[in-house]
């Protein structure tokens, strides 16, 4: 049977809720901070999509030739019947292994799961389009507590791209991957991406374009709060900061308040004051070494199998499989 199937792991007021929680807890913190979710509003999405074509931006491209490249090594290697996606990535990079495994004669299912429905709808039906006899099992959910991948009686192959898994800290993204190890069978595997440690002037650039678009997509935080929780931030109180911090080889965004200012939210009934100079954290992005990806995937119970690098060394992507 194809077709799409949509499972909800999600509360009802799951945005609502979270949403409170994180900027009460952030907002009240010292420093400040919200989390990077909650830039992906459909405008938020849209000027995601828009960082990913910027000239400085080169971790899509970088990640896209990779997988360009493998493709076909990664159907051969796996013989997954499912490839289970972790965020409904750009369907570009998604089809190169669906065609890959589709190919190699394998590919039965794809179980995209993701927080947002209408970004699993959407392209749902665009690959149901492409892959008619594909059996297209969508989930509802967060990455933290419900994070759980569908069960499905051939191998599965999760893939997370992206380097999406440089927003979470490192006890975070041990608590993460052990949970997905925690969801598969030995002999499964993770394709997962992961941007490079290089010099901090390319880092900072893909950070701080000179278009301002990465500016935008900071500044947009502010107004998802100003929507949902009744609030009144003027984005252009703030000015966007990127900055490479090299203990730590990760980079953080923030938003520096340009005056001393306050801010009511009356959805919480609360009052926030900045002063000028202020900064509020809105995201880590690390940056990672081979040794290290290695290290984390190994103490979450995975090996790695293969290691691939763009013909720049940029970005990697490790294939591993469950032990
Ligand atoms: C979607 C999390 C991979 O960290 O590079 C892009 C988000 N933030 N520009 C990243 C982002 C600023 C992006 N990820």
């Amino acid at each position: 049977m194809s077709g799409i199937e949509i499972e909800r792991r999600l509360p009802e007021d799951f945005f609502a809720a979270a949403l409170r929680d994180d900027v009460l807890k952030g907002l009240t913190a010292e420093p400040k901070w919200l989390p990077p979710k909650w830039f992906y509003d459909a405008r938020g999405s849209e000027l995601f999509e828009e960082i990913t074509r910027l000239p400085e931006y080169y971790p899509t491209r970088a990640e896209r030739e990779i997988l360009a490249t493998r493709a076909a090594e990664i159907a051969a290697v796996t013989r997954a019947e499912t490839l289970a996606e972790l965020g409904s990535g750009s369907s570009t990079k998604t089809t190169l292994l669906l065609d890959a495994l589709r190919d190699a004669g394998t590919l039965r299912r794809y179980d995209p799961i993701d927080v947002s429905e209408a970004a699993l709808l959407a392209s749902g039906e665009q690959l149901q389009k492409r892959y008619p006899e594909l059996t297209i099992h969508a989930v509802v959910t967060d990455f933290e507590e419900r994070l759980a991948i569908p069960e499905s009686a051939g191998a599965r192959l999760v893939v997370f791209l992206g380097g999406t898994i440089g927003n979470l800290l490192p006890e975070e993204r041990s608590v993460f991957l052990a949970r997905l190890r925690a969801g598969l069978r030995p002999g499964e595997w993770l394709l997962l991406g992961t941007d490079l440690v290089k010099d901090p002037e390319t880092l900072v650039a893909a950070y701080d374009d000179a278009a301002g678009v990465t500016a935008e997509f900071n500044k947009n935080v502010l107004t998802v709060v100003d929507r949902e929780l009744d609030a009144d931030f003027d984005p252009d109180d703030f000015d966007h900061v990127a900055l490479w911090d090299p203990a730590a080889e990760w980079i953080e965004m923030r938003l520096r308040a340009r005056r001393d200012l306050s801010v009511r939210l009356k959805e919480l009934d609360l009052g926030v004051s900045f002063e000028r100079g202020e900064e509020l954290r809105t995201e880590i992005s690390a940056k990672f070494r081979r040794e290290g990806v290695a290290r984390e995937l190994d103490a979450a119970g995975f090996a790695v199998r293969h290691w691939w690098t763009d013909e720049q060394a940029r970005f990697g992507l490790s294939l591993a499989e469950a032990v």
